[in-house]
């Protein structure tokens, strides 16, 4: 069977664009989640046109052969994973950019373009692509549209569907389905742009997206805030927001993380303060801005409020933050990262619920927030060859989703269900909603072979 597939798909992908050598599929198997199975693909094809994606959709039909699309494999839910004997397709080497317009004020790229990469060509031209996952130097926009990333500028900008306008679509039998626009408003039809948006390649395979920009803003100023208990830092978000400021960047993290990132880098982050709060704002006055936020910080509790000098320290203090789940991974080798969102207003009910697990269970759990938009990542920290420490860490994670859920929150606010969240989608959505995804996914993917096992 799989020397039937291999000799196909050859027949429409040169000889380079079929990967074949267990050694190097391997390293296709899986993302960056723990706790989710994973088989060996048979095969990895690296197409560089939209008909050579074509030929694998129509050779995999064929043969009624699983398919997993991949970007660069970031992802944290195992969406991405691949199961025995299925193709892995990466859109890795369809990278290119195929316009920026700055009087439509969109990009159309090819799915294997690298986020960073595209923010600093938009960039060249006065404008600006917001969704910045703390990958956003490796991870592709395919894969962002694929898991519907956020990141941290979201609080002012909004999440990757609120800018893919449009998508070229090669569906599960090799069809090219082109949806959306790229005008400023449309609404003919249903909306299956946003659909594809966060189906984790189980609907089809996005091969070119036309994606709204923004004028690009005034290099953000952030502010660092420390707090003695979270529930200070927590009323800070909370006032912050209620006083109607738009900052372009409200994070949290506490003292776990804080010392995480400092044995990790060396940040001279303050590791004395329960939580660290880290405000931005990219408007034209943002010293008075952040004069004003400071003093909201100030009034619900803040020890200490520290404006960056500069942009430099400004992204300094950035980068401790994108380093926050890498340094949590040092503390004992191995993490399971939530990603509950919940409404603002209950962070910090959320916060004391999650150290209460932590307690329950032994375990030290990080936790670092895109606090604005309620989205925590309580990251439990464990060591995976300790079996009870690492059912302990299974249950912990668990528990955290059930929390979400009882504050009126959802089980992910960006990473995705993928295998990790599996039986917690149909939790939140209910049998019916579980009925109507299916329902849905039965009409792109008659024969299930888009990822199948994913989501539900
Ligand atoms: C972050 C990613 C992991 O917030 O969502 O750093
Ligand atoms: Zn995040």
């Amino acid at each position: 069977m799989s020397r039937t597939l291999i000799a196909l798909l050859r027949e429409g992908l040169p000889a380079e664009a079929v990967l074949t050598d267990p050694d190097v599929t391997s390293a296709y198997s899986h993302d960056m989640a723990s706790f989710c199975e994973a088989g060996t693909p048979a095969v990895v094809v690296l197409p560089r046109t939209v008909e050579q994606v074509q030929h694998v959709m129509r050779t995999a039909t064929e043969l009624r052969v699983p398919v997993v699309p991949q970007g660069a494999r970031t992802g944290l839910s195992g969406a991405a994973n691949a199961g025995e004997g299925w193709v892995v397709l990466s859109l890795v080497k369809m990278d290119r950019i195929l316009e920026i317009s700055p009087v439509d004020r969109i990009a159309v790229v090819e799915p294997g373009v690298v986020n960073a990469v595209l923010s600093r060509a938009v960039g060249e031209h006065g404008l600006y692509y917001p969704p910045d996952p703390s990958s956003w130097e490796m991870c592709t926009i395919g894969g962002n549209i694929g898991t519907a990333s956020g990141g941290l500028c979201c609080v002012k900008y909004g999440v990757t569907a609120e800018y893919v306008l449009g998508l070229d679509v090669v569906l599960a039998d090799g069809r090219l389905m082109s949806t959306g626009r790229r005008t400023a408003k449309g609404v003919a039809g249903y909306d299956l742009t946003r659909l594809f948006v966060g189906s984790e390649g189980s609907l089809g395979i996005v091969v070119r997206a036309v994606l709204a920009l923004r004028p690009k803003p005034p290099q953000q100023l952030v502010l660092a805030a420390e707090f003695a208990s979270t529930k200070a830092a927590c009323d800070a978000v909370c006032k912050i927001m209620e006083g109607g400021h738009v900052p372009s960047l409200l994070e949290l993290m506490d003292r776990t993380t804080v010392k995480a990132v400092n044995a990790l880098a060396h940040m001279g982050l303050p590791e004395t303060t329960e939580a660290l709060l880290l405000a931005a704002f990219d408007t034209p006055d943002p010293v008075s801005d952040l004069a004003a936020v400071g003093a909201l910080c100030e009034a619900a509790g803040a020890t200490q409020v520290v404006p960056a000098e500069d942009a430099a320290e400004s992204e300094l203090l950035l980068q401790a933050r994108r380093l926050s789940l890498t340094a949590l991974e040092a503390v004992k080798g191995t993490t399971m990262i939530d990603d509950v969102c919940v409404p603002r207003s209950k962070l910090a009910e959320m916060l004391d619920g999650v150290e209460r697990v932590a307690e329950k269970y032994g375990l030290t759990i990080g936790v670092c927030a895109h606090a604005g938009d309620g989205n925590t990542h309580p990251t439990v920290c464990f060591d995976a060859a300790d079996p009870d420490e690492a059912r302990r860490a299974r249950d912990s994670f668990d528990e955290i989703m059930a929390l979400g859920l009882e504050l009126g929150g959802t089980i992910t606010g960006e990473h995705g269900v993928g295998v990790l969240k599996k039986e917690w989608l149909a939790r939140e959505i209910g049998p019916v909603g579980v009925e109507m995804q299916r329902a849905v996914k039965a009409a792109f993917d008659p024969h299930s072979l888009l990822n199948p096992g994913k989501l539900f």
